[in-house]
């Protein structure tokens, strides 16, 4: 499909400002939270990526209308109308999407029966979704898997639980918030995950009329209610598409300003960023980043769950380690295969080599059980233009990432796949002066 490829002509500097909005991570989630609520929510900062496309074509389906609010990049969600959804025209969304499975507390609640198609997402790992069904079924909901996906009762009302994660699970934790909230009682979630994003969902949550408290060693706790109201909301900044330009900036040797990222959802990477030796600076609207000349430095990097080095930062900032003096060492503990994606990188100039062990002291899931989860990055090395194809979300930015680093051209296939997490990427990358162009204009101005 030509029209899926992007020609990047590497070896210019990004620079100038681009926006983000609301947080991808966050977003859709708040607005499967609008069909708790017995009157409109508005969420205001909701970026137009796919993400957001498929939650609202599957709110629709249930009877939620969906508009547009007075400013740009606000939406109004109503759910005074929820009704069952036809199963073939919800599996129309079969693997577009990992937040259909947020959908079942909200339903359960709403109409007593939910059906959730086959989940999409990034392959970077098996990704299980044992944690969701475990606690549902431990909030009374009974589940039966069906050929179409998975279709789920509450013969009554659900239950407030305890519960305990094996692992602080983004998705599971806000699984929980999403039931717990008009469940009958006390819910305690202990090892919940705390990322950013979840703390806005708690935020959206108690808009509404829900009451939850976080304590300091991972324990939430939530007090059913039997009645929510709508919301009004702003989300977040986007905090890993934020990452993914700073390390554009550095890999090019650039400078970006990012208006609306914020310091303080980012404070892991921005000390990794300096340790780097990136240059980074914070004003009340944004935070310009930029390659100051000279060396950058190696480092040890472990991926974490929040407060740690965010999994999704990791991807984009090798590909500036590819640049540093050294040998970086990356250890990713969140998803089991999150590194395949630097084979390409390796064909492009870059020397990485993948373990089997834990190269670093963070506990992790992977050691003995044999997957590639540990990197040595050794540089400088020049990168040449190639041929990629993009294998996930953000291992398609590191790309294009690698590409606008390089010399010489790239051709990098698949696209389409960013637009799922970054809005109007392609906008941003040409106001930054990045030498992009699709091949049908390439003819156009031949
Ligand atoms: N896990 C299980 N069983 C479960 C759920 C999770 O074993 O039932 C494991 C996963 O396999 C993984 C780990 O727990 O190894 C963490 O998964 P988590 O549930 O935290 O991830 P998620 O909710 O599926 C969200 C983001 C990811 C981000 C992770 C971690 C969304 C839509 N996705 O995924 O974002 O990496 O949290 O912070 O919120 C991205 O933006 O590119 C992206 C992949």
């Amino acid at each position: 499909m030509t029209d899926d490829v992007l020609l990047v002509h590497g070896g210019t500097p990004l620079e100038g400002e681009i926006r983000v909005r609301g947080a991808k991570n966050l977003v859709p989630k708040a607005m499967v939270a609008a069909l708790l609520g017995s009157g409109p929510s508005r969420l205001r900062n909701v970026p137009d990526i796919r993400d957001v496309r498929v939650v609202r074509g599957l709110l629709q389906l249930h009877g939620v209308t969906v508009g547009p609010g007075d400013e740009a990049g606000e939406l109004v969600l109503d759910p005074s109308h929820v009704e069952s959804a036809n199963v073939a025209d919800i599996d129309a969304h079969a693997g577009s999407s990992r937040i259909p499975i947020l959908f079942c507390g909200p339903l359960l609640h709403r109409l007593g029966h939910a059906f959730i198609p086959g989940l999409g997402g990034c392959e970077i790992g098996g990704r299980p979704i044992d944690f969701h069904f475990e606690v549902l079924r431990q909030f009374g909901a009974v589940i039966e898997k069906r050929p179409e996906g998975q279709y789920l009762e509450a013969p009554q009302r659900l239950r407030g639980c305890k519960v305990r994660l094996p692992y602080p699970s983004v998705g599971a934790t806000e699984q929980v918030l999403l039931t717990a909230v008009l469940a009958e009682g006390v819910t305690e979630l202990a090892n919940a995950a705390v990322e950013p994003e979840i703390e806005d969902l708690i935020c959206v949550l108690q808009k509404m009329g829900a009451i939850i408290s976080m304590d300091t060693d991972r324990t939430i706790r939530i007090t059913g209610v039997d009645r929510l109201g709508g919301y009004n909301h702003r989300a977040l900044p986007d905090r890993l598409e934020s990452a993914s330009w700073a390390s554009a900036a550095l890999a090019t040797k650039g400078n970006v300003y990012v208006r609306g990222a914020s310091q303080r959802e980012m404070m892991t990477f921005l000390n990794t960023y300096r340790k780097v030796g990136g240059a980074f600076d914070i004003d009340e609207q944004g935070i310009r980043f930029w390659h100051p000349g000279g060396d950058l430095s190696a480092i040890a990097l472990e991926t974490d769950v929040h407060p740690g080095f965010q999994t999704d930062w990791q991807q984009p900032l090798v590909v500036a380690l590819t640049q540093a003096s050294g040998l970086s060492i990356v250890h990713e503990t969140v998803y089991e295969s999150r590194l395949g994606f630097t084979s390409a990188l390796n064909q492009m100039g870059a020397h990485i080599q993948l373990y089997r062990e834990c190269l670093g002291g963070t506990p992790c899931r992977f050691g003995q059980r044999n997957f590639l989860h540990s990197a040595v990055v050794s540089g400088p090395t020049k990168l040449q233009g190639a041929d990629l194809v993009i294998p996930d979300l953000r291992g398609g930015f590191s790309y294009l990432i690698a590409a606008l680093a390089a010399e010489g051209t790239s051709h990098v296939h698949g696209i389409d796949l960013i637009n799922r997490g970054y809005e109007n990427f392609m906008e941003k990358l040409r106001a930054l002066g990045a030498n992009v162009e699709l091949p049908a204009q390439a003819t156009a101005t031949a």
